[in-house]
């Protein structure tokens, strides 16, 4: 009873010396384990006489259950503060700054190119894709240009293989060759729009790159005539540049087409009355167009005599240059995002 009393004494103090759990738990079997002082007196309590049995039998209970309660308040304590340490560890900062993420946008040249292509696919247009290295029969032969024609010249046209003519395949110099292509796969009606790259052997200047982006349009079908490719352009040119725009129609010349047109819009920034942007004339050159020469139309197979149809071809970057007033063609190509930022 005087070491169970001792023990008790000194209990406190030892557990308050723990800062460990570890230590804890050590301590705590040394006080309440098998070879404790507590579990000897139990065993012993047989061997005392009956009539002491159960006070000395309280007295160990009792001192168990305070030892517990010692131990227990300390374990909480410890557990705590190893919490505490935790989490002081693992702080985040919510007030310091973060940083924005940039959001990517569509190139402006992917924009125009979409927002010509939803125009036409208004209108009931497919949209097509075709090689950007192509057969020089798709290029120029299927679109009925001589052998001779001086766009065939190595001056203006990049080939990557030369051969037997019309074997030789060359960067495509327009999206023009899809016509026959497509024209080829399908039968009439045909209305198609077809984005993609193009290749010239142009040295850059302002208006000029050796890589630009064209957009084609073909439409064939029975009784196509020439009123409903200058409908067809007056809606676009409206669609893109405003409800007031008018468009007039002036004779050029493409092998490919008969009568060949080169289409003008009226100037959306001075409404025709002569500014910079038209330079003075009111109008702005928009694209070449025309009807489907028939030599074109037997070439893919179809029959002139029932069939005909409209052509045109824009160029991606020189539509959005005037809409945008952008003075130089690189501005797409140097993909400068202080330069792209603007267009969203
Ligand atoms: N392919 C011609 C060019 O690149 C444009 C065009 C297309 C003209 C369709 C008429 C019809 O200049």
């Amino acid at each position: 009873m005087d070491l169970l009393h001792e023990l008790l004494t000194g209990a406190p103090a030892r557990i308050d010396a723990i800062v460990d759990l570890e230590s804890l738990s050590a301590l705590e079997s040394e006080l309440l384990g098998k070879k404790s002082l507590i579990a000897s007196t139990r065993r012993g309590l047989g061997q005392l006489p009956p009539d002491e049995r159960p006070k000395v039998g309280a007295q160990v209970h009792e001192a168990q259950r305070r030892l517990e309660d010692l131990l227990a308040a300390r374990r909480e304590l410890l557990e705590r503060m190893a919490e505490d340490r935790l989490l002081a560890g693992d702080r985040v900062d919510v007030t310091l700054e973060g940083y924005e993420p940039s959001v990517g946008r569509h190139h402006l040249l992917t924009q125009t190119v979409d927002e010509v292509v939803d125009i036409f696919a208004g209108l009931g247009y497919r949209v097509a894709s075709g090689p950007e290295v192509e057969l020089a029969w798709y290029n120029f032969d299927a679109l009925n240009t001589p052998p001779t024609h001086p766009a065939r010249l190595e001056s203006d046209t990049l080939y990557v293989e030369y051969g037997e003519e019309p074997d030789e395949m060359l960067l495509r110099t327009h999206t023009s060759p899809m016509q026959a292509r497509y024209m080829e796969q399908h039968e009439p009606p045909v209305y198609v729009v077809v984005p993609g790259r193009t290749f010239r052997a142009d040295a850059l200047d302002a208006t000029h790159s050796p890589v630009f982006y064209q957009i084609e349009g073909l439409a064939v079908d029975e009784h196509i005539t020439f009123g409903d490719l200058k409908g067809t352009l007056a809606h676009f040119a409206r669609e893109f540049f405003g409800p007031d725009r008018t468009i007039r129609l002036l004779p050029n010349f493409f092998p490919f087409t008969e009568p060949s047109a080169e289409m003008h819009v009226s100037c959306f920034a001075c409404d025709g009355s002569g500014c910079r942007v038209c330079s003075g004339s009111g109008w702005i050159e928009l694209m070449g167009c025309g009807m489907v020469d028939p030599n074109v139309l037997e070439a893919v197979g179809y029959d002139p005599q029932h069939i005909s149809g409209f052509a045109f071809g824009m160029g991606a970057e020189r539509i959005a240059m005037v809409r945008h007033g952008i003075n130089h063609i690189r501005h797409f190509y140097e993909n400068d995002v202080r330069v792209l930022r603007q267009f969203t």
